[in-house]
Formats: structure tokens, sequence, C-alpha cells
């Protein structure tokens, strides 16, 4: 009897020490359903393919992912799903979420529980102060919009500004008109139209008659991506003699063959294209190929998602598994990859931002296929351009 207590009790002791030392739990919270439901799976994807190439590095650790939906931009379904996620499967770290509301809600569950928080998407600039448990390894809108500008001002003279009516859209035309007018540029009009349906077909038609040199837009990717460029086409904007330009989520990757040859010669700036032709770029793309099909294409979302399994792997491996979440968090401010598949990126220590190259890119037909061309660099190591503001203020 007293012997088999005393190996009862042993073996528990065993199992939760193999338990803590040998699995991290991830709770991984992006869009599977709503609006932009299809890049979800693109955030997943790269995170399991990078697991998968880098398995052995991890000393037997194990890495669970525990998926959750939260059905699109609903910053109540993520904030519930996160609080699950830490009360009550106790995960070590957060990971994942595609809008910015939904980041924002998570961001006192993050300070609250000290769980460090990789965000893998969600674009504008403010999120990353909101909790020093998170780190970004996507970008911010002010990264792709401020160089648009910039590069904007150089070629025309009068802009019109559409953006979707929430926080990446509002930085998305607060950066770009910075810049454009700093420029010498003029900001004709800025319009915002809602995040959801908005009736694309009277808003081009307000621009048309404005007749600006060219429309700036932001919309979230995914398909409303494709309804903007049959708008404008269809309402005959590029007739007009109007040039369409954004940031990449205008063009991005996975919707270009939906859209035509209405996208081609669509110029934005943006980190990353699945065409570029960089080395570690193309082994990428022919890992997820070979991985999900040659018909597939990673884009923005994978590569945020897939550089985001990096940090979190070198977490791991520096930790032998145990993840202390200060630890953690120095190790993410301190990460660096000279060859990310979108170019060399680093975390910068400060803000917990990324730092990254950005491409001046076109679109153009590649093997009869329509791809984001990188034609120019508009700047190797661009940091947020809206906390570099701040600083000088
Ligand atoms: C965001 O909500 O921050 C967001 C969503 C989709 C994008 C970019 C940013 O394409």
């Amino acid at each position: 009897m007293r012997f088999a207590k005393l190996a009862l009790a042993g073996a528990l002791v065993f199992s939760a020490a193999a338990a803590t030392a040998q699995t991290v739990k991830i709770g991984f919270i992006t869009s599977y359903s709503g609006l932009n439901g299809n890049l979800g799976p693109y955030m997943e994807r790269a995170v399991r393919l990078y697991l998968k190439q880098h398995e052995k590095e991890l000393g037997g650790v194990k890495v669970e992912l525990l998926t959750r939906d939260d059905t699109g931009p609903n910053p109540d379904k993520a904030r519930q799903l996160a609080q699950e996620l830490v009360v009550r499967d106790k995960v070590n770290l957060l990971a994942g979420v595609i809008f910015t509301p939904n980041a924002m809600a998570m961001a006192p569950i993050a300070t609250e529980a000290k769980v460090p928080f990789v965000i893998m998407n969600a674009g504008t600039a403010v999120i990353t102060t909101r909790s020093p448990y998170m780190v970004r390894t996507s970008f911010t809108l002010w990264q792709s919009s401020y160089p648009l500008g910039e590069w904007a001002a150089k070629k025309f003279k009068t802009a019109y500004s559409l953006v979707s009516d929430f926080g990446p859209g509002h930085d998305s035309e607060e950066a770009f008109t910075k810049a454009f007018e700093a420029g010498g540029g003029k900001v004709v009009a800025k319009v915002r139209v809602p995040l959801q349906n908005p009736d694309w077909a009277a808003y081009m038609q307000r621009v048309k008659d404005a007749k600006p040199d060219c429309l700036m837009v932001f919309i979230p990717a995914g398909k409303t991506a494709t309804a903007v460029m049959k708008n404008f086409s269809d309402l005959g904007l590029d007739k007009a003699g109007i040039k369409l330009i954004g940031p990449g989520d205008i063009t991005t990757d996975e919707e270009l063959p939906n859209m035509g040859d209405v996208a081609l010669g669509v110029l934005t700036v943006h980190h990353y294209s699945a065409a570029a032709t960089r080395p570690a770029n193309k082994e990428f793309v022919a890992a997820w190929k070979k991985e999900y099909g040659q018909n597939e294409t990673p884009n923005f979302v994978a590569v945020g998602a897939y550089d985001g399994a990096a940090i979190i792997v070198e977490a791991i491996k520096q930790q032998k598994g145990k993840l202390n979440p200060e630890k953690t968090m120095e190790i993410f401010k301190q990460w660096k990859n000279p060859n990310s598949p979108r170019g060399p990126i680093a975390i910068d220590p400060e803000t917990r931002d990324i730092i990254q190259p950005e491409y001046l890119r076109e679109v153009k037909k590649v093997g009869g296929q329509l791809a984001n061309v990188e034609v120019e660099t508009l700047g190797t190591a661009v940091k947020d351009p809206w906390k570099e503001l701040q600083k000088k203020k």
C-alpha cells in the first residue's frame, strides 16, 4: 500500500515535469471565417511549415498550436478566446491575429497574464504600445504608405485617398498624406468607407468626378482587393487616366488570379511579394508549393507568420522549452534574420516592431500569370515611421 502510494506520487511528479519541460502551448487566434476568412489558413500554414522545417532544432520540445477562429474583425470574440486560452488552457504564448481591433482587445490580457503575444498581421502602428508583452513580425501601414507618399509626390500632383474606416485605414491615409504633401503634392479628398460591403461603384464615381492624378486605396487585403479592382475598371477610372496606387494590401498575391488584367500596371509599396527573386524567397515559395500544392502561393500574411514562427522557435531553443515571459521578450527584442523571404529583418528593441525593407512593385505578367514584380527598393531598413515621428515630437 505504502509502496503503491509512493509509486503513484512519483509518476505524477514525473509526468508533470515532462509536460512542462516538453510542450510549449501557443494560443493561435486568427480569422477562418467572416471578412477575410481565407487569410487565417495562410497564417496557420506558414507557422506549421516553419515548425516542420525546424523541428529537429527544438531538442524534443513539442509545440502545440491551439487554433481558434475570431470570425473576422470581432474584438469581443478575440478577447474572449484569448481569455480562455490563457486561463483555462494555460498557453505560454499568444500569436496570430489578422485584424487590428482584435489585437487591441487582446493587449490587456497579454499584459495582465504576462503572456508574450506575437502579432503576425494586424498593422495599425499604435498596437504595440498597448502591451510590453507584444512583438510584431508583420508590418505597419505607416511602413508602406509613408514611402508610397514620398514616391508618389515625385510622380503626381494630386491624389485622392480612399480607405477602409478602421485603424489601418486611418494610418494609411495619414501616412500617405503626410509624405505626399511634404513632397509637394496635394491630397484633394480623404474618404473613409465602411469596412464591410461598401458601395464601391458609388465611391469610384466620386473619385472619377474629382479627376485626381492618382487614387490611393487601402482595404484589408482578401476579396475586398478584387472588388476595388473590378469597380475601378468597370467605372472606367483607368481609361480616365487615373493611376491606382496603394500599400501592397490592394494587390495581395493570392487575389491576383481573381483580378484579371485590370490589375496590370498597378503600383504598390510593400515588404513582401511572392514573386521576389531573392534566393530565400524562392526557397520559401518552393517549400510552400511542395507542402501545400503546386497551385498554392504564399502571401504577405504567410511571411508575417513564417517569421513569427521563427522568433518563437528561437525563444524555445534558447530556453530549452521552459519559457519565462521576461526572458522570452528579451530574446524577441534581440532577434534578427538577414535572410527572411522578404530580405533582412530585425526587431526594433525599442518598439518591438519589425525593421524591414520596403519595395515598389508593379503588377506585371510573369510566365503568363499576374505577379507583384519588385521594381525598386525604397528603403532597406525601414522602422515604423509613426513611432519615429512620435520620438521627434
Ligand atoms: C489590420 O486590421 O490591421 C489589417 C487587416 C488587413 C490588412 C492589413 C491590416 O491587409
